[in-house]
């Protein structure tokens, strides 16, 4: 009867809690920053069987009380925690690095990178760490950090036919230093067989909210550059699409794979 957690679940490709309850003999807990809205959700979906516990994942303290509310629930061991949820800022992600020029956008990039470094890497932290009692007790002992093929510099970097992708700084840096933590994890849990993963879901529609138009505009002309990259790319994936392709790669993941960084194709495929 293996046993998830996802940190992060409330929405978008926190999908993964309805994904996994399929399978009756799983047992799912879902963290979330507004529990009863998850409950709410999961319900109108008809399903009960999920336990969803309050998790922020930029408190220190709030992950470690969860670590303890889901330790009987388990019961006190984990086989896979999949550290999910991120911090975005719109408003941030649509500049290139030279929109921040001025003080007062020097000001909002700095808020944005400390909030997003206490979210995207300290929260990734934070929620290894409280749960590995439980994951050392499972016998899955993986963990499984989502990513983004954004963090990739290839990525960002021009090439001929293609201009390159100056937006994301904030999010692309933070994930990208996210990466290096899952290494980290790697040399630091090998003794007690913990597998660790930086895994990119590839793109996915998760957007809840229309951007604005500009952003719009931004968001189409980084996608069109994707396609120029990757002309075989058929556009972004549903969120199920994407967890099913990730559950693969997390299934097949062996001791040989820890620490790296790999996309929802199980290689550096980030299309
Ligand atoms: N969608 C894509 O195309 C894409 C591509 C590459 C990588 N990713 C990565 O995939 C993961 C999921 O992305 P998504 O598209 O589903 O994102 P999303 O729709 O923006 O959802 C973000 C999730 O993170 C949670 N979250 C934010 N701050 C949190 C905090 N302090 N504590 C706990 N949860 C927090 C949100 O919960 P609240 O409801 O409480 O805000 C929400 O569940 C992220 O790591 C993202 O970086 C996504």
């Amino acid at each position: 009867m293996p046993s998830y957690m996802i940190v992060g679940a409330s929405r978008g490709l926190g999908t993964w809690l309805q994904y996994l309850s399929r399978n009756p003999e799983n047992t799912i807990i879902g963290l979330a920053r507004n529990p009863s809205a998850v409950r709410e959700r999961l319900s109108t979906d008809g399903i009960s069987k999920v336990h969803i516990l309050p998790g922020d994942m930029a408190s220190h303290k709030s992950l470690v009380a969860a670590a303890e509310l889901a330790a009987p629930l388990l019961p006190n061991s984990l086989d896979v925690l999949i550290v999910n949820g991120a911090y975005a800022n719109d408003a941030v992600s649509f500049l290139p690095p030279t929109g921040f020029s001025s003080a007062t956008q020097a000001s909002i990039l700095h808020d944005d990178m400390h909030a997003s470094l206490d979210v995207n890497v300290l929260g990734v932290v934070y929620s290894i760490n409280a749960l590995l009692p439980l994951i050392n007790n499972g016998t899955g002992k993986k963990v499984v950090v989502i990513s983004t093929g954004l963090d990739d510099p290839g990525r960002a970097i021009p090439i001929e036919g293609y201009d390159g992708n100056p937006m994301m700084i904030t999010y692309s840096a933070m994930k990208a230093a996210l990466n290096m933590v899952v290494a980290k994890y790697a040399a630091d849990l090998k003794p007690l067989g913990v597998m660790t993963l930086a895994l990119s879901p590839g793109v996915v529609n998760t957007r809840e909210r229309q951007l604005s138009e500009e952003h719009g505009k931004t968001a189409m002309a980084m996608l069109e550059g994707f396609k120029k990259r990757a002309p075989h790319w058929k556009g972004p994936l549903t969120p199920v699409e994407s967890v099913e392709l990730q559950n693969k790669v997390i299934d097949g993941l062996t001791v040989e794979d820890s620490g790296k960084f790999l996309s929802h194709w199980g290689n550096k495929e980030w299309l």
